[in-house]
């Protein structure tokens, strides 16, 4: 996820582009840039957070009224200078949020033509592409155009033109875009928040819409046919903060209804449905390398753990190593068994957390081989791990995770395939099918998002409870492990997550009228048994709120709540029963009117041991 901003008008385009992506850089932060127009392109990149390149342009101005701007969030390539954004190719200068899935034969068909790239980034592909338009005679436009139907993924771009110094050029493909219509001034940003203070005129472009952008205003047309279109205009009337959180009152509320998009981030580009198979690039690993491996350690803390614990079951179903998974806290302190024929994998979201940092650096230091699952690029543990798979689900501000968990989850998924591809445990059918499943998840995740209502009906009626069982199993354990810690995190409640088979060893005896029990049971291997369980608790005068399949009456019978979820399969039931525990936690921590995105006492990456 990176912020994008575009300006023509009357001001000095720098200070526009520097304010909102001052706004825009809960998006993405490890590098910036601008590209300004006058009489030739004038850039301006530095690495790190933005006062870097607001210091740079402080000290050296760069001059002009058209211009585009830039915040990072590293995808491909690292947070390196020559990496950060905008591109400039011969008269072009471009800057992009989004991945570009076919980058790999895109790059290797320019270089095959003689062209030479200057950073790692796929979205250098789209200046060469379009300076190769331009350069053949092309107009601008129609050379974005061409540039669209070669590529393949996620892209808004903003398109500077040496030979056109009054414009900037647009394009919409599943990343977000907006314009905005200002007095003798025109935008274009990621977010409305980075042009709030200007104007609050809004268009909502849609996914092929393309743009043309100049001081009197704008034109709309589809990319792929060239047809005008027009849009509404939509007057925002947002407060700025409001804005920053996309009119959501919480960073979690926000987080929570990115996951559709989050996931299909991590999955993007990774899966080849012909093979069966998962591209993991970054994660590196051979047959042998495999066939090698006496067992994986999975390390983690907090909610990475509970996707850790996912992990195992995954990765042990898929490829028969035996997997362990281990809090790093506790890990590093007791003498681990781990040798060369270990493969440790850290999960974190941050890829700071300072046990999870120090029990990969203590199974290296045994030799074990390392892997890890990141969501910030160039974190600490990413470089110590070097193989590493990105989740790629963008800055996560809410303290409480909830989009990393569950691109964490969707990661480990891949990884699973890919592990089982590699040893030919899973065959390709087997491999297709479990890919076809997870593209079904971000789809079934937004519906599962809809039962926020109901969620919050539900908390309204348990927000006086002062403590709460979830349980689960198999694969819906570590699922009832999350909601419980959702729940203690932010509505202070006291919570307790089991495996559902475990209620009659003696966490039943808390059973009572005042606490009630979440339990996950959508279809699977162990429904008969979980209802069981929700029945057991029934019987003692517990009031069980259940989550289970939409059509599933018969649990909806059982339960004194239901959240009916999307029907899934033994896999993809963690995603979707996991939403409506996120939700209830949300909502009764609203209810009881707690400080959601910095909760007392934690903080959001925990850097001490
Ligand atoms: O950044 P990490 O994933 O390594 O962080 C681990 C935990 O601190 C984190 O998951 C924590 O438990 C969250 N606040 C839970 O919502």
């Amino acid at each position: 996820m990176c912020g994008i901003i575009g300006y023509v008008g009357h001001q000095e385009a720098s200070a526009v582009i520097v304010e909102g992506l001052r706004r825009l850089e809960y998006r993405g932060y490890d590098s910036a840039g601008v590209a300004i127009l006058n009489g030739g392109i004038h850039l301006r990149r530095a690495v790190g957070k933005l006062i870097n390149l607001a210091d740079s342009l402080a000290a050296l101005p760069l001059n002009g009224s058209v211009g585009v701007g830039h915040t990072r969030w590293a995808t491909h390539g690292r947070p390196t200078e020559p990496n950060a954004h905008p591109h400039v190719v011969g008269r072009i200068a471009v800057v992009h949020n989004g991945i570009i899935e076919n980058h790999h034969q895109l790059r290797a068909r320019l270089v095959a033509d003689g062209h030479v790239f200057s950073s790692e980034t796929d979205t250098e592909i789209f200046s060469h592409l379009i300076n190769a338009g331009v350069s053949k005679g092309l107009s601008l436009e129609d050379a974005v155009c061409a540039a669209t139907k070669d590529v393949s993924g996620a892209y808004a771009i903003a398109v500077l033109d040496v030979d056109h110094p009054e414009c900037v050029v647009v394009a919409k493909q599943q990343s977000p875009l907006i314009l905005g219509v200002g007095a003798g001034e025109t935008f274009c940003a990621s977010d409305i928040p980075a042009i709030l203070m200007h104007t609050r005129d809004v268009i909502f472009m849609e996914d092929g819409d393309m743009a043309i952008l100049t001081r009197d205003g704008y034109e709309l047309r589809r990319f792929e046919t060239g047809i005008k279109v027009e849009r509404a205009v939509t007057r925002i009337e947002w407060s700025a903060v409001a804005a920053e959180k996309d009119g959501y009152e919480h960073f979690m509320l926000k987080e929570i209804h990115e996951q559709p998009r989050a996931i299909t981030d991590t999955i993007r580009g990774r899966i080849s449905m012909a093979d069966g198979d998962v591209y993991s690039e970054g994660m590196e690993i051979t047959r042998e390398d495999l066939a090698n491996l006496r067992r994986i350690v999975i390390i983690a803390c907090g909610t990475s753990w509970h996707a850790a614990l996912i992990g195992k079951q995954y990765i042990e179903e898929a490829t028969r190593i035996p997997v362990e998974v281990d809090l790093a806290s506790e890990f590093r302190y007791r003498n681990p068994i781990v040798d060369s024929r270990t493969l440790v994998i850290a999960v974190s979201q941050s890829g700071e957390t300072a046990d999870t940092l120090a029990a990969l650096k203590e199974s290296q230091r045994r030799g074990a081989r390392a892997a890890a699952v990141v969501n910030v690029i160039g974190s600490s543990i990413a470089r110590a791990a070097g193989n590493v798979l990105y989740t790629h689900a963008g800055p996560e501000i809410g303290v409480a995770s909830t989009k990393a968990f569950t691109t964490q989850m969707a990661a480990l998924y891949l990884i699973a395939v890919r592990f089982g591809r590699i040893l030919g445990t899973l065959n390709a059918d087997q491999g297709r099918a479990l890919l076809t499943d997870l593209l079904a998840v971000p789809g079934d995740v937004a519906r599962a998002i809809e039962l926020s209502g109901a969620a919050r009906d539900i908390a309204k009626t348990y927000v006086g409870a002062t403590s709460a069982l979830y349980l689960g199993r198999g694969l819906l354990h570590p699922i009832a492990l999350e909601g419980a810690l959702k729940l203690k995190e932010i509505s202070y409640i006291h919570a307790e997550g089991y495996a559902a088979g475990e209620m009659k060893h003696g966490p039943i005896a808390l059973v009572d009228e005042f606490t009630p029990t979440i339990i996950a049971a959508p279809r699977g291997p162990t429904y008969e048994k979980t209802c069981s369980n929700l029945q057991e608790v029934a019987a003692r005068g517990g009031a069980v709120i259940a989550i289970g399949d939409e059509d599933d009456d018969e649990l909806r019978s059982m339960a004194d709540a239901y959240l009916p979820v999307p029907r899934s399969t033994p896999w993809t039931a963690p995603f979707v029963s996991v939403i409506p525990m996120q939700l209830l936690a949300y909502h009764l921590a609203d209810l009881k009117g707690t400080d959601i995105d910095q909760p007392r006492n934690l903080a959001k990456s925990v850097t001490v041991e």
